[in-house]
This record gives structure tokens, sequence and C-alpha cells, in this order.
């Protein structure tokens, strides 16, 4: 039987490509800390990382799992929207950030009705493309089986359909035939001359 890997498994497979050496990553959704870490295990020692959430107790987990791991230098952690990201990361870094990564949805093991919105997803997207530098790679896990993340998923569809083609190189990984079935879009600003 051929067996796929996880959608965050080939997503952090996608990513190592782009985060050798010392860059600039942010990490859009800190939930329990899974995407955060491995980020802060791939950038260099003059690398940066800065991680969103909305949620204090997602910024503790991760930080916990982070400082486990003696991984906390030139990290910073936000409990704020990632809409918000564009203030937050320093302007000189602007351009600049080579991997952001999103995975929508909920906090895992905790309150299911605490979610990401779509007005502030897709601000926060907007503004990833201008802090992604060229080329850099932006990935978000959306799952479309929960109430919300279907519009969600809908709206993201949409946004990437909209991107320059001639900058943005849009694909949408799945593993299951399914409506309902999570999905990972992959996102990649290009070396092109005026992206
Ligand atoms: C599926 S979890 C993220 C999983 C995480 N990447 C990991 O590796 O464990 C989604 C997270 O998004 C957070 N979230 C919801 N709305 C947000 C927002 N506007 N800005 C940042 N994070 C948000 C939730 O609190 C939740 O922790």
């Amino acid at each position: 039987m051929n067996v796929q890997p996880s959608l965050t498994t080939q997503a952090h497979a996608i990513i190592s490509d782009y985060v050798n050496g010392n860059v600039i990553a942010i990490d859009a959704t800190l939930g329990n800390g899974h995407d955060t870490l491995f980020l802060a295990k791939k950038i260099g020692t003059q690398g940066s990382l800065f991680g969103f959430d909305t949620q204090q107790k997602a910024v503790d987990s991760t930080r916990c799992r982070l400082e486990n791991e003696e991984l906390t230098d030139n990290i910073i952690l936000y409990t704020l929207s990632h809409d918000q990201m564009a203030t937050c990361i320093p302007e000189h870094f602007h351009g600049k950030v080579k991997v952001i990564m999103f995975n929508l949805g909920y906090l895992p093991g905790s309150d299911k009705s605490i979610i990401t919105q779509v007005d502030t997803t897709l601000s926060a997207l907007q503004q990833s493309i201008t802090l992604l530098a060229s080329p850099g790679i932006l990935t978000i896990m959306a799952y479309p089986g929960h109430a919300g993340g279907d519009i969600e998923t809908q709206q993201i569809t949409r946004w990437c359909q909209q991107l320059n083609a001639e900058c943005f190189d849009c694909q949408m990984i799945i593993n299951a035939e399914k409506e309902t079935a999570p999905r990972l879009f992959v996102i990649k600003k290009l070396a092109a001359f005026d992206c």
C-alpha cells in the first residue's frame, strides 16, 4: 500500500529547501508549537523567528516546547493576531522573510470554538506576500471539514487565484479526494525581477 506522508510532513519537506542558513521565518499560528520548533531548528544562529497566536495558552505551550530544546535565541512570540504581523516585524525585515507558515483552525486539545477567521486570515496572507523575500515560501494548512473552515478554505482558494502568476506559483496538495479533507496550499514567491 502506498501511504502518503501527512500534509505537515510534506509542508516541512517543501520548506526545508528554503531554510538553509540564517533566514527570517514566521509561524503565523503557534498552536502547540510543533511548526515553531521545526522552524527554530532550521534557522541559523543569525536567523530570526517570529510567532503569533491569539491564545496565551498556545504561546506558553510553544515557549515551553522551545525551552525544552534550549531554542529561544532570536525567537519572538507575540500573543497577537497574525493580522498584526506587518506592524510587529521590524521594517528592515520586510521583503526578506524566507518562510511563513499558517496552520489554520483551532488549538488541538482546547476550545474548538476559537478558530481562525476569514477576515484576519486574508489580511495576514496579504501582508505575508509583501513580507516575503523573492524567492520565499508561504504554506497554509486549511481545514474545510469544520464549520467556518469551509468558507475560509474557499476564500483562500480565491485569494490564491488572484495572485499575479508572474510572481507567485500556487499549488494545492490534498491527500484524499474529499471536499472536507484538509489541504495544504504552497505559495512560492518567485525570484522574478520586480516581484
Ligand atoms: C491548528 S492550530 C496551529 C497548530 C500549530 N502550527 C502547531 O504546529 O502546533 C491553530 C492556531 O491558530 C490560532 N489562531 C486563531 N486565530 C488566530 C489569529 N487571528 N492569529 C494568530 N493565531 C490564531 C489558534 O489559537 C490555534 O492555536
